[in-house]
């Protein structure tokens, strides 16, 4: 058995892990997608750099942050993942960098068509939808069918560019915070560029869940947030965009701080959280240390497979996201068949069982209840939620 499968089951080793967190008591946490923990080393790293730059001020910031701190901190960026420092911007958030990839996308015409499904978040639909009022072009909605293959996912795509040949961007959600599903994006890039169509990668659920490599899945351009599996103070996250790319993305609305060659000129220039990202090296460090998105992703898949082998075949229960392992990671997304209101089935998961989740709705299939265990979770938690699904179904 490979190292981190054997150590995924390893409560144990989890348990010592947990330990290095703070947390409050309260209901068991099934909702860690919408952001993950800090450490407690994390956190009074993070509370030093408050002080210091709270301290140093301007002197500081002026004399060290802006003169090597932050390249240093871009190039640890781009380190985790395997790109170049010059193909790294850093922004606070995914959002903020999607944004900016979308509105600076030069190679648009009126007429010209862009891609969105069902399952992208929304600020991505809205974005690919500002297009439409701001560069002329037709934004062009699927949805994806349901229970979703490998095969089907890249199906529709296929379809959808011979159908519609004026395609010439599209956004593709790494991991949909909807249900899970992870797209198989190597495949879909791949096809979108037989048709001279460019993919924005949203990877804001994907980074530290599980192992990938921009270059291999033929990405040019993505963004990410490191707060979610990294484990970093929110407000950090990073754009991506392929050095011989990086012309196709304008500077962002004339920006003038940095020159045309730099891609930090791609995102608003504003002063950053310079304490949170002053800390990131620590959050690196500690990430790589444990082993990565390679043990963090074994961990969740377990926890997540622990309740969905023992509730995907009882009748009262739809498991939304397949078992494809190319297709799932921790996150994973559950429907009570019987009921017409899954927010009412959340709370009873909260009030009967001390169990907290979260409703997702706008994917074409309808809405759903989204379970994510997060890195302090343990199988006597899944085994609670195994229990609180077989009831209440
Ligand atoms: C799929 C997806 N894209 C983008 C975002 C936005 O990320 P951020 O909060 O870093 O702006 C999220 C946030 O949950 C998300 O789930």
């Amino acid at each position: 058995m490979p190292d981190n499968t054997r150590r995924a089951r390893d409560e144990a080793f989890w348990q010592t892990f947990a330990d290095r967190y703070d947390l409050q008591l309260g209901p068991i946490n099934l909702e860690n997608g919408y952001f993950g923990r800090m450490s407690r080393t994390v956190v009074e790293e993070y509370q030093r750099n408050i002080e210091l730059i709270n301290r140093g001020n301007s002197v500081h910031v002026r004399q060290r942050f802006e003169q090597g701190e932050s390249l240093k901190i871009q190039a640890q960026v781009a380190g985790l993942m395997g790109v170049p420092a010059q193909a790294v911007a850093l922004t606070r958030n995914a959002s903020d960098g999607l944004q900016s990839l979308i509105r600076n996308y030069n190679r648009l015409q009126p007429g010209d068509q862009v891609l969105i499904c069902d399952l992208e978040y929304d600020t991505v639909k809205g974005a690919m939808r500002w297009l439409a009022k701001h560069r002329g072009v037709e934004v062009i909605e699927i949805e994806h069918l349901h229970p979703a293959s490998f095969d089907s996912l890249l199906a529709s795509y296929r379809e959808t560019f011979a159908r519609y040949p004026r395609l010439k961007l599209m956004a593709l959600t790494h991991v949909t915070h909807r249900t899970g599903l992870v797209m198989p994006v190597q495949a879909i890039a791949a096809a979108a560029r037989e048709h001279g169509i460019d993919v924005i990668l949203d990877g804001a659920h994907a980074l530290g869940q599980f192992e990938f490599n921009l270059i291999d899945l033929g990405i040019d351009f993505a963004a990410y947030n490191l707060h979610k599996w990294i484990g970093a103070p929110l407000t950090l996250g990073f754009i991506y965009i392929a050095p011989e790319r990086l012309a196709d993305i304008d500077p962002d609305m004339s920006e003038m701080h940095f020159p045309v060659t730099d891609i930090r000129a791609r995102t608003p220039y504003s002063t950053p959280n310079i304490p949170a990202l002053l800390t990131l090296p620590l959050v690196l460090e500690e990430h790589h240390a444990m082993g990565g998105a390679a043990a963090k992703g074994s961990r969740l898949n377990y926890l997540r497979n622990l309740w969905v082998r023992e509730v995907r075949e009882l009748p009262g229960i739809e498991v939304l996201t397949p078992d494809d392992p190319r297709l799932y990671c921790g996150i994973t997304s559950m429907r009570f068949t019987a009921q017409d209101d899954q927010q009412a089935m959340v709370e009873r998961l909260l009030s009967e069982y001390n169990l907290f989740t979260v409703v997702r709705s706008g994917a074409a299939c309808g809405p759903c209840i989204r379970i994510t265990p997060g890195l302090t979770t343990t199988a006597e938690h899944m085994k609670r939620l195994v229990t609180a699904l077989t009831e209440l179904r």
